[in-house]
């Protein structure tokens, strides 16, 4: 989808679609005490005012957050339709509305064969932040993940026109980064939506190489000797069990004139399927775990954005790509390992894989000079049963990361949600043959998943997200479809650009 901004009168503009934002400003409560929602279009132009008129006074409309309304011939307009869309109450919409708006505008089009529109910026929003907003929002929406269909129609939003006032270059500019966020966004959605048997870890690490040689950054591909040549003895004990070779992937982002320090360590979980190994998983579902990569997928497409946004700040992005499969070179229950960091973990459930990959992953990110350490994954059903499928768990042992994170959420209109990990659950995790045992017991099994890395990352500052309910929509949204979410990807390229100074 390409991107334009436009500082003409949407009432002149000739498009086979406007968009405007419809608000109600009635008092947040009214809507329960059975008052009637007090509909206004979020734009000053008169025409476009006078156009939507009849309709916000017919009495027809809730005004509920993504209702809309499709009108054709729209008079006074050179555009051919006008889509009225609602951004729910006025006084509770903002920019993380905004992008749900822009998707759901972006899905009803474009099922209807229209293939290019333009969307009127709402009053309201700061006019950058907006275009940030409908562009981020857009993109999203416009991703369908359904490839290996005959019928696939592949309809999808070609040109989108941004229709803002304010100074072009710098409105241009925001376009521009959304843009790349979005497509970013949208690449890791990709990756994750590959079925294991298209998705194998060298499969992943020939896309990571080929993103990497398109957007200039440095890739390298390491298989089965180096890993074992580096020591990852905790990774190589969930490799050991397939066929398929893992594959670890370090991409490098070093650009000129960026400080030495802070250098910022993004590790990826990159497991392309998880079939729990000896303890292994249920029948019912298991299909769904083609996507335990996408901690992975999401440190690939935050590099991608990284590279193209060029903040002034070191990045390394690490993947630990492995399949989690029984077999006769699989490990078993009670083994003990070694990891790269030299801890020694008896492995308790050959299913809690993610943290014995990620555990030689984060300890290689500061063995090359990582400062700063993030890891995604795919971790526990346990963080779902928390946090359900709305918020990502957010685990840090430094505040001022926490801080970070917290504010680039709300910049990126993502959803994350802080647990502890204060010493006290490290009791669950030790083991009376290792150092550790991979597993906490049936209690707090996002917080002992978390524990089990903090003893990786040791003193140097780290955020874990836990992204099990979250990378995946279960079901479709007006502005999103059902499959890989690209999740924390936003946050992650806000989080890296607040290291820019
Ligand atoms: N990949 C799973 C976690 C997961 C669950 C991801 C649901 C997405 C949706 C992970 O490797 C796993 O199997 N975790 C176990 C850990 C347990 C054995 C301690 C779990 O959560 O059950
Ligand atoms: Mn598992
Ligand atoms: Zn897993």
């Amino acid at each position: 989808m390409k991107s334009t901004i436009s500082i003409s009168s949407p009432s002149s503009l000739e498009t086979d679609a406007l968009v405007a934002v419809v608000l109600d400003h009635s008092e947040p409560s009214a809507s329960n005490n059975g008052q009637k929602p007090q509909l206004k279009l979020a734009a000053s132009d008169p025409a476009l005012q006078s156009a939507s008129a009849d309709l916000l006074a017919s009495g027809e409309l809730t005004g509920k957050l993504l209702e809309t309304n499709l009108l054709h011939k729209p008079t006074g307009l050179k555009a051919k339709r006008l889509l009225l869309v609602s951004g729910g109450n006025a006084k509770k919409f903002s920019a993380y509305e905004l992008r749900r708006v822009a998707g759901t505008a972006v899905r009803t089009l474009k099922s209807r064969g229209i293939r290019s529109f333009a969307f009127v910026t709402p009053s309201g929003i700061d006019a950058e932040e907006s275009v940030r907003a409908i562009v981020e929002g857009a993109n999203v929406g416009n991703f369908d993940p359904d490839y290996y269909r005959s019928d696939r129609k592949d309809q999808k939003i070609d040109e989108l026109t941004v229709v803002a006032s304010g100074d072009k270059s710098k409105l241009e500019s925001a376009a521009r980064e959304a843009q790349i966020i979005g497509e970013s966004q949208n690449f890791t959605r990709d990756l994750v939506n590959e079925p294991s048997n298209r998705m194998t870890p060298t499969i992943l690490g020939d896309r990571a190489k080929k993103m990497c040689a398109e957007v200039g950054l440095k890739c390298e591909v390491y298989g089965p000797e180096k890993i074992k040549e580096l020591k990852m003895g905790a990774f190589w004990s969930v490799a050991q069990g397939s066929d398929e070779p893992p594959a670890l992937i370090i991409m490098k982002y070093e650009p000129a004139g960026a400080p030495e320090k802070p250098v910022l360590g993004l590790v990826g979980k990159g497991i392309t399927f998880d079939t729990g190994g000896i303890s292994i998983k249920p029948a019912d579902g298991m299909e769904k775990m083609k996507y335990d990569m996408a901690g992975g997928a999401t440190m690939i497409g935050v590099m991608r954005a990284v590279a193209l946004l060029k903040p002034k700040i070191k990045v390394i992005g690490i993947v630990c790509a492995t399949e989690n499969m029984p077999s006769g070179h699989a490990q078993k229950p009670g083994d003990v390992q070694i990891a790269m960091s030299g801890k020694s973990i008896e492995v308790i459930n050959t299913d809690a894989e993610g943290r014995l990959v990620l555990a030689d992953g984060l300890h290689y990110a500061k063995q090359l000079g990582c400062s700063h350490l993030v890891d995604a994954a795919t971790l526990t059903g346990a963080v779902v049963v928390a946090l359900g499928y709305n918020n990502a768990g957010i685990f840090t042992n430094d505040d001022e990361m926490y801080e970070r994170i917290h504010r680039a959420n709300e910049k990126a209109g993502e959803k994350m949600w802080r647990l502890p990990v204060d010493d006290e659950y490290k009791e669950q995790i030790r083991s009376s043959i290792a150092d550790i045992m991979n597993t906490g017991g049936r209690w707090g099994g996002a917080i002992t998943a978390a524990m089990f890395l903090k003893e990786f990352a040791e003193d140097t500052p780290w955020i874990h997200l836990d992204i099990a309910g979250t990378a995946w929509m279960e079901e479709q949204k007006p502005w999103i479809a059902k499959g890989p979410s690209g999740i924390a990807v936003r946050s992650l390229v806000e989080f890296v650009k607040s290291f820019s100074p």
